[in-house]
């Protein structure tokens, strides 16, 4: 069987490392009911946060990791910095590759180095609204994940974990339904036996709204084994209750 796992992506919340703190302490006190919980702070709360659940039963996750291992890269982070407050890290979130410039090479490089130093990536991949609406998501959506793969050792890959989120559906209020991601998913199983990885033992996460009220659809959706979370993972009762319809 495959892991269970939900992970919460705070993107560049809450506002204070204070807050970040508390929040990470509110997620610790839970029960998860046997699914593997993440949290995704923010780089500059990584540290404290770290610290305060160096007991707990919750993974950290970075945001994103620079590609490179040091050197003059202005407000970028390595793997080095990131290893030992961190089991693994986001890399292609479409939110990176739309501010940040990130291409599929680039973010190939970034999973390889990830997967290098140890870290577990959790890759995002996902079909914006137009690419959706012209029926093309399958295709875009297996290029990405062939494409983003190329770089990485296959041995370290073993962790890997893929997170399937549509753009059109990310923030917007307005997820996926579970037959759609359930589709997606199968594709991206497909295109990662073409890169050489057993596709059956990767666990896929859904991304896009998900929230208390839209989380059982994709729960009860086949072949999808948790979620990404980014608006609801900000309020630890709802995050709670998202983690638990996984179990
Ligand atoms: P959302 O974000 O849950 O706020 O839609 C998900 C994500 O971007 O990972």
């Amino acid at each position: 069987m495959r892991e269970r796992l939900v992970i919460g992506n705070w993107k560049m919340n809450p506002p204070t490392i204070a807050e970040a703190v508390e929040l990470a302490r509110d997620v610790a006190g839970r029960d998860a009911g046997g699914v593997a919980v993440g949290v995704a702070p923010p780089a500059i709360a990584l540290a404290a946060v770290a610290d305060a659940l160096r007991d707990a039963n919750v993974d950290v996750y970075a945001q994103d990791v620079h590609w490179e291992e040091r050197g003059a890269f202005t407000g970028q982070i390595s793997v080095s910095m990131v290893r030992g407050l961190a089991v693994g890290t986001i890399v292609g979130h479409s939110e990176v590759r739309r501010d940040l410039g990130d291409t599929d090479e680039r973010v190939a490089k970034k999973l390889a180095r990830a997967v290098a130093a140890g870290l577990r990536p959790v890759l995002c991949v996902g079909e914006s609204e137009a690419e959706h609406a012209a029926g093309n998501a399958s295709i875009v959506v297996a290029r990405q994940i062939v494409a983003d793969l190329k770089a990485a050792q296959r041995r370290g890959l073993e962790r890997l974990v893929v997170a399937y989120e549509p753009i059109w559906a990310i923030g917007t209020g307005n997820p996926a339904t579970g037959t759609w991601a359930t589709t997606l998913v199968r594709t991206i199983r497909a295109a990662l036996k073409q890169s050489g990885l057993d596709g059956e033992a990767i666990p896929i996460l859904y991304g896009g709204s998900v929230s208390a009220r839209s989380v059982g659809e994709f729960a009860d959706a086949e072949g999808i084994d948790g979620a990404l979370v980014g608006g609801a993972s900000l309020d630890a009762d709802e995050f709670a209750a998202v983690v638990r319809a996984f179990a």
